[in-house]
């Protein structure tokens, strides 16, 4: 896992002093360092471009940050979108139409045909999707470039929650009907230019990638040889895992890269390799700011209350997800007892991070969250009416804000009091 540097005992990120941003834009606030987001998205595009021809979709389910999308593309990335809302918050970003995949599940007509408006390429997920988009396309059908996904029957993931590949799974063409729903597509006009599956989120073994790209390559060649029909891409989805915690590896993306380009090249006559992590180029390139306002010793128990609940950063309580934490202005100073690390919501499941050895804390410290750059802020919400934080930007020493806060005014903004309750 990355960790990072201290001056006088306080944590550094992005080259700025982890308290001046706390002190500058308060808490709770989440901060990305620009620096690494471009090294990861680099990091994944070098891999596997070394082999072969190559489009990252950037998962942008995970981070929705205008300003984090821009960055991404100028660093070239396509993205992968699963609804109109993203699609548009992409266009705004800055991204092409032909930069866009949409990648739905459970596709209303109304929004299948916002996206069509947008002139994203679509990948289906449903043989109902696929006759509703014959239908809104009509003529236009005819060439309309698609790419269908699969369930590969191969699932990947930290938590059964985000486990989406295996047989019978809600997404994708069961492998049963992957051959007629391509079959389908052909005779009404469609140009068929890919394959698609994700196995799940979060896995931090290459096995199941393989093995979800054996079953998509042995589709594409059966469509070649008994339909002739060529594709041109492959796309194996996301789910590239990261490190939470201090001790645990790397996720070893040139590895992947390496068998994944040697298995198409070899076995196929795909030439172009479509991933679509989100979580790896996100992740660790952010932190998530949380001040002390509370300390307890509850018998067995010694917590310490701060400002970011799962209002904030609701990963641990829904998966049990582990984000590492530290006391970001004590950063080199001995751990003398084991605290939860709770938040100002009233549920006893308000938990960022369960018995972990800290410095003695003191109201006021500043907590640092890491890795809370993926499904962080992305995922947050207003429940118990607290206002979503800020998100900054650093950038070697410069700290810009990239999202204010929001505030009572837009909690209320989309609400109405009856005419005759206010009699
Ligand atoms: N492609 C598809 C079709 C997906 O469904 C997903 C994630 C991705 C790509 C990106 O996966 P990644 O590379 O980020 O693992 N909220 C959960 C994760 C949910 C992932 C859903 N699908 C979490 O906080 O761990």
């Amino acid at each position: 896992m990355r960790d990072f540097e201290s001056e006088d005992g306080i944590m550094q990120f992005g080259g700025v002093s982890v308290t001046d941003l706390a002190n500058e834009f308060g808490t709770p606030v989440y901060v990305t360092d620009e620096q690494i987001l471009r090294h990861n998205y680099r990091k994944v595009y070098d891999a596997f471009s070394k082999f072969m021809d190559t489009d990252i979709y950037y998962a942008c389910k995970a981070n929705t940050n205008l300003a984090i999308l821009r960055i991404l593309n100028q660093e070239g990335s396509c993205v992968d979108t699963v609804s109109i809302g993203e699609i548009l918050t992409c266009l705004r970003a800055g991204f092409s139409p032909d930069k866009i995949m949409y990648t739905g599940v459970s596709v209303g007509t109304g929004e299948l045909e916002s996206v069509v408006k947008t002139g994203c390429k679509i990948n289906i997920d449903s043989e109902m999707e696929l006759e509703k988009l014959a239908e809104i396309l009509g003529p236009k059908t005819r060439g309309f470039p698609l790419s269908i996904r699969i369930t590969p029957g191969v699932v990947s993931g930290y938590d059964t929650k985000v486990m989406t590949g295996g047989k019978g799974s809600k997404f994708g063409i069961p492998m049963n009907r992957v051959l007629p729903v391509y079959i389908r597509a052909q005779e009404l006009g469609f140009s068929l230019k890919g394959i698609h599956a994700h196995t799940g989120s979060g896995g931090n073994s290459i096995d199941p990638f393989l093995d979800a790209v054996e079953v998509l390559i042995d589709i594409a060649n059966q469509l070649e040889e008994e339909l002739g029909i060529k594709l041109e891409f492959l796309n194996f989805g996301g789910g590239l895992g990261v490190p939470y915690k201090l001790q645990e590896e790397e996720f070893n993306v040139e590895n992947l890269a390496s068998s994944i380009s040697e298995m198409i090249l070899e076995e196929s006559s795909i030439r172009k390799v479509c991933l679509e992590p989100g979580r790896y180029i996100v992740c660790d390139s952010t932190i998530m700011l949380t001040k002390c306002n509370d300390i307890k010793d509850a018998g067995p128990k010694k917590y310490i209350g701060t400002d970011a609940g799962f209002n904030t950063l609701i990963r641990p309580t829904l998966y049990g997800a582990y984000h590492h934490v530290v006391l970001a202005n004590k950063f080199n100073k001995a751990c003398t007892a084991k605290y939860d690390v709770v938040g100002p919501i009233c549920e006893s499941g308000d938990c960022m991070a369960y018995d972990r050895a800290l410095p003695d804390p003191q109201v006021g410290d500043i907590v640092a969250v890491y890795n809370a750059g993926a499904y962080g802020f992305s995922m947050s919400s207003v429940y118990n009416s607290r206002p979503r934080c800020r998100e900054v930007l650093v950038n070697n020493g410069n700290a810009e804000l990239i999202r204010d806060s929001e505030t009572m005014e837009d909690i209320w903004k989309h609400q109405i009091i009856p005419e005759r309750l206010l009699k």
